[in-house]
């Protein structure tokens, strides 16, 4: 191999006449009758290479058989490229190599998929062969935007004082949120380790250690089902404070995540974020998560469905409604295939109205006089041209249905500008949901989240409308950061226990050691911890959280590279003390 003088990304016309080496993977081969002009490509970028049999002394055959990928070594002479094969759109397009000498480094077997195109592979393939994918110009800029975007979260939080301290990645299994990854012990037959969900215990533990600003780039486990923005292994950025209440979380995390957009992406965020409360985002959006890049927020319409003759929405709890601008130019099977999605989530229908002629028309129409007509366009700025979609059930549903279905219209309809951010705190959630499955209550953050101050007293009279200290941070649609104030009186600790159903004793076997800790000292604390991988998503411009992990999981969570899960040998299990009771074959 030559030692290279230069990357595949750097020469320019004032190497003209130099003589370099360069290193690289052949990215594409053209014939033209004696001459093979080659670009060699590396992660900076790519360079044209000549061949020319004229001037070439090595074997002019073996240049003609190069093929993609193959690793070559060359020595050669930068020259100008002729005015008509300038290339403005490459970093190296105005000059070209004549290659003198090259080795051979490794010539690739005949490839799965083409390098330069993503989408002519399926997705499985360019897992399966993910280190091939790895090689593409989008996953490599991908990569280089999650390094940065580590380096800029160190860079900030190391300059606010913060500590990076590792926690275990063997645990006790704590079983709240999602299921736990559990690892056998050998020592202990019988008994196993967890994952951690999320460091959660110990970083409050590290609050009462005294450490007052903690962090950790950590990796996270969770068992849960997937979608295209969860792994079951994902990373956060984790942290806790002490002596602080939610204005010193929203500032710092407003100023990392500034810094971060600024820093990687040069992009200048405003500050400060937006805030809503869960309930107002509920009501307005359909959801705790709002994509506040378009309007078409949910309107209360059961006022005008109640003095109708439409029956079907009479017993509904709540009825809502959205107007599309422009939407009266759907179609039937348009209308037909909303109703389905609606349904997915619950929905019984779809009710509809278009305004025409400075009426409604179609849909449920007929079963509104002329002035609801009339009271209907005026109360929600109908014009001519839109179109009113209703869901009328019970609260959870008509809310989450429609607000899903406000996300849909979105997509259709291109509303959401791509270079746009739109950061909101979501604040105010409710302590406690209730499992209907589990008939119990469970929390809706976690249980050392502290309830507001005036609402402690509630807890007593009527947990369920109690709001907690807990806040989310989202951007365009995705929950992006969770965290919260955390109780540090025992006294609410064990209330909220025993509102979770949970005796004291139940408690620590199912916590730990972090409810003794609590009793020993523990500073007033809080924290949060950001969704690295959705941040990175953002940062790249792409909704699917595996094209921002280098080795990610399939939606079934496994790996099709390295084929895991797979079956271990009757010798490990038997060291573990383990019998699989039945595999399907
Ligand atoms: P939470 O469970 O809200 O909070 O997680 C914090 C953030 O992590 C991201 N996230 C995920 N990203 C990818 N795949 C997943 N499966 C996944 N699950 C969560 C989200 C989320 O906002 N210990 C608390 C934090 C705290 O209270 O300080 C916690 O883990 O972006």
């Amino acid at each position: 191999m030559y030692k290279r003088t230069h990357t595949c990304g750097e020469l320019k016309r004032e190497n003209i006449g130099d003589t370099i080496y360069l290193n690289g993977w052949v990215n594409t081969v053209r014939l033209h009758g004696q001459v093979v002009f080659v670009d060699l490509r590396d992660r900076y970028g790519k360079t044209q290479i000549v061949f020319n049999a004229d001037s070439f002394s090595g074997d002019f055959e073996a240049v003609k058989k190069l093929s993609m990928e193959d690793v070559l070594s060359i020595k050669g002479q930068v020259q100008s490229r002729a005015e008509s094969a300038i290339n403005p759109k490459m970093e190296t397009g105005e000059i070209e190599i004549v290659v003198g000498e090259y080795i051979m480094l490794n010539e690739a077997s005949p490839l799965p998929f083409v390098i330069s195109d993503r989408e002519n592979a399926e997705e499985n393939l360019r897992l399966k062969y993910r280190y091939l994918e790895l090689r593409m110009e989008e996953l490599q800029r991908n990569m280089l935007i999650r390094h940065e975007t580590y380096q800029a979260t160190r860079s900030y939080l190391s300059g606010e004082k913060f500590v990076e301290i590792e926690t275990p990645m063997l645990m006790k299994s704590t079983p709240e949120g999602a299921r736990d990854y559990l690892v056998p012990s050998r020592i202990h037959h019988g008994k196993f380790y967890a994952l951690p969900q999320s460091p959660q215990i110990y970083k409050q533990i590290l609050m009462i250690s005294g450490y007052d600003r903690y962090f950790q780039i950590v990796k996270c486990f969770r068992d849960e089902d997937l979608r295209a923005d969860r792994q079951p292994e994902f990373t956060q950025i984790d942290m806790e404070l002490s002596f602080i209440d939610e204005e010193d979380i929203f500032s710092i995390i407003e100023g990392l995540t500034k810094h971060i957009f600024s820093q990687v992406r040069g992009i200048e965020l405003l500050e400060p974020f937006e805030r809503l409360t869960w309930a107002v985002a509920m009501e307005t959006y359909g959801s705790d998560k709002p994509d506040l890049r378009y309007g078409l927020e949910l309107k209360d319409v059961k006022e005008f469905t109640d003095a109708s003759d439409f029956n079907a929405f009479k017993s509904a709890k709540r009825v809502k409604a959205i107007v599309v601008e422009g939407g009266a130019k759907y179609s039937r099977k348009n209308i037909d295939q909303f109703t389905d999605y609606v349904k997915k989530y619950k929905a019984k229908g779809l009710a509809w109205m278009k305004g025409e002629d400075g009426v409604l028309i179609g849909g449920i129409s007929k079963f509104f006089s002329d002035e609801l007509h009339q009271s209907i366009r005026s109360s929600l700025n109908v014009k001519d041209g839109d179109i009113i979609f209703m869901i009328g059930d019970k609260e959870s549903v008509t809310l989450n249905a429609l607000g899903q279905l406000r996300i849909e219209i979105a997509k259709k309809e291109s509303l959401a500008k791509t270079d746009e951010y739109r950061p909101v705190w979501i604040t105010e959630f409710p302590m406690f949901e209730y499992d209907e499955e589990a008939n119990r209550y469970i929390a809706m953050h976690h249980p050392f989240t502290a309830p507001r101050n005036e609402d402690i007293s509630m807890l007593d009279t009527d947990p369920s409308h109690t709001l907690s200290r807990g806040y989310d941070l989202t951007m365009n649609g995705y929950e992006i950061a969770g965290g919260s104030i955390r109780i540090h009186d025992q006294k609410i600790q064990e209330k909220v226990f025993s509102l979770l159903g949970l005796s004291r004793e139940e408690a620590i076997e199912k916590f730990g050691f972090l409810v003794e800790a609590l009793t020993y000292g523990a500073p007033p604390h809080g924290g949060i911890a950001l969704g690295f991988d959705r941040l990175v998503m953002l940062l790249a411009g792409t909704e699917n959280i595996r094209d921002v992990i280098a080795f990610p999981k399939t939606t079934s969570a496994t790996s099709l590279m390295d084929e895991s899960p797979n079956n271990v040998s009757i010798v490990q299990l038997d060291e573990l003390g383990i019998k699989i009771k039945d595999i399907e074959k």
